[in-house]
């Protein structure tokens, strides 16, 4: 696997990740055609195609039920479509590589519910996403560089999480976990974000700050969005931002916000409930 991954070794001998496994050089970063995923009988995906462009942000939005968690744990490989082409870019095919592999060759994924190491402290545990090698031990014992260093302050500043670095995680309000978690994911330098209901259970005001950072990002990863917060896909969406919408397993509508919001079709799957 680390062959076709292309990993390679630091001197702390942790892996890297060769980023330029992903080949973008058609533009997409990923490609899904005719997925079906059925539990039970019940098709949870029905021939379901999306691509997303390199750096593109995509807002998906539908009702409950309609797959969007499902195509999620699919592109991470968490389940095993029955059938259909699952693509990171021009050449790794998803649907063969565990999901070890596809975290490693690039995807990160966020959970509804924040997964932080609450006993530590925020810098902790950016310093602690940050080591690439998973055994425990290395991770506690190796000293942070000073890119390393600069890395985790980066990534304070950009999650607005500066003021609380020392502060337990575990203190911290429901908005400031989530934007933690995703700085956790920055650290490892994710090619694409995947992010199911970042903003459920949060503020207004965390909210717009979670769409401020998710727009800050724009440009140095791709990103795809599950939401139901209209306010949110609409802060991040745009005026010219594509927005897809599932239900029932496969794509309903897509387009511009203002497109998808007058689909006849939408209104009455989802919008109009
Ligand atoms: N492991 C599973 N076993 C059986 N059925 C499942 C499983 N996972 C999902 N489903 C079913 O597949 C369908 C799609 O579920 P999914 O969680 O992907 O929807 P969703 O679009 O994320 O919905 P929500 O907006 O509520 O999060 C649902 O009917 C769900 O009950
Ligand atoms: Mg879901």
């Amino acid at each position: 696997m680390s062959a076709i991954l292309g990993t390679a070794s630091d001197a702390s001998g942790a892996h890297l990740r060769d980023r330029d496994a992903i080949d973008v050089t058609h533009g997409q970063i990923l490609y899904l055609e005719d997925v079906e995923v059925s539990f039970d009988g019940f098709r949870a995906l029905r021939g379901l195609s999306l691509m997303l462009a390199n750096n593109e942000l995509r807002c998906i939005i539908g009702p409950n039920g309609a797959g969007k968690t499902t195509m999620m744990d699919v592109i991470t490989g968490k389940t095993r479509p029955d059938k259909g082409t699952v693509f990171l870019g021009q050449t790794l095919d998803l649907t063969k590589m565990d999901e070890a592999s596809i975290a490693q060759a690039g995807i990160g994924r966020k959970f509804q519910k924040p997964t932080v190491f609450e006993n530590h402290t925020v810098w902790q545990n950016l310093d602690l996403a940050r080591a690439t090698d998973k055994r425990w031990f290395r991770a506690l014992r190796a000293k942070p560089s000073p890119a390393a260093l600069r890395a985790i302050d980066d990534t304070l500043q950009r999650t607005a999480l500066t003021g609380v670095a020392h502060r337990a995680a575990g203190e911290l309000s429901h908005g400031q976990k989530q934007r933690l978690e995703i700085g956790m994911l920055l650290m490892q330098e994710p090619r694409l974000l995947l992010l199911d209901e970042p903003a459920a259970g949060i503020s207004d005001d965390e909210t717009m700050q979670l769409a401020e950072l998710l727009n800050s990002l724009r440009g140095t990863c791709s990103m795809m969005v599950v939401e139901h917060d209209m306010a949110f896909v609409a802060a991040l969406a745009g005026e010219q931002g594509r927005v897809t919408v599932l239900a029932e397993g496969s794509v309903l509508a897509e387009g511009t916000l203002a497109q998808v919001q007058s689909d006849e079709r939408v209104i009455e799957s989802y919008l109009g409930r």
